[in-house]
């Protein structure tokens, strides 16, 4: 059956939940929450992260192109406007050469491991530009692993391979870590997108569901595709 996918929503969060249930959380129980997260925030439990990651997509505020084959989901590709998404791997060497943050990140892939090396990570990373570019497009980064071809842990490379985005137009501007490299691209809005800065205004402030009182960014709302 040919792959296809949906944005990450209240509609396809049981497809979403049930592909990281399979997997028990991600990581033990990340519930692809850490990129949400804020520098010294504190950390909670599995159980917590579910609840505030099902939070955030209610609220529309947790974007990631969500692959199916037929009804199941196969893998994701996450990514976001830079404020839903703070908290990237190196941060401290991407802050230190820091210019102008990006309009959008793209963070993290997981990809069930029944489904891995068929391309559905590369497929994601397509869906989700198609709908960051829905969204009014604008500069995006991604921070992917150079590991020149070598086989490695597929754990160390949840934020993709350098290949995979070069192949997609990405550029590298700089270094952060060994194998890491901070990718950028300028994505085009599809015809008839609402801008981002238009999709800010009318945002809605929300809790994110999580048991802190640190307010919420504001963030575009979310396509209706
Ligand atoms: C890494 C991962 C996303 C790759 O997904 P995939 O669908 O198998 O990837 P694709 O088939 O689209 O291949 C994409 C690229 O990754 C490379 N790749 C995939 N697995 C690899 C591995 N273990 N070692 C080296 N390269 C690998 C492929 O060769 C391809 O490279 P290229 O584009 O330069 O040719 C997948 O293995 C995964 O989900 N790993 C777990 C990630 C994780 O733990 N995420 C948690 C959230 S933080």
């Amino acid at each position: 059956m040919p792959l296809t996918s949906k944005p990450l929503a209240p509609g396809t969060w049981p497809a979403f939940a049930r592909l990281v249930e399979k997997h028990n959380g991600i990581f033990g129980g990340c519930w692809c929450i850490s990129f949400h997260l804020e520098q010294g925030e504190k950390r909670h439990g599995a159980s917590a992260y579910r609840e505030m990651k099902r939070a955030l997509v209610s609220q529309g505020r947790a974007h990631a192109a969500l692959v199916f084959d037929g009804p199941d989901a196969v893998g994701w590709c996450q990514y976001g406007p830079t404020a839903e998404l703070p908290n990237i791997r190196s941060r401290k060497a991407y802050e230190k050469g820091l210019g102008e943050l990006p309009d959008w990140r793209i963070t993290c892939f997981f990809i069930d491991r029944e489904r891995r090396g068929e391309g559905v990570a590369t497929f994601a990373m397509g869906e989700a530009l198609k709908e960051i570019a829905r969204l009014g497009g604008g500069s995006v980064e991604a921070y992917p692993e150079d590991y020149s071809g070598q086989k490695i842990s597929s754990s160390f490379l949840c934020s993709g391979t350098l290949g995979m985005f070069e192949a997609a137009g990405f550029v590298k501007a700089r270094k952060i870590a060994m194998h890491r490299w901070v990718v950028t691209k300028r994505i085009l809005p599809d015809r008839g997108a609402r801008p981002l800065a238009e999709s800010r205004r009318l945002s809605q402030p929300a809790s994110r569901g999580e048991p802190t009182s640190k307010p919420s960014p504001r963030v575009p709302a979310r396509s209706s595709s």
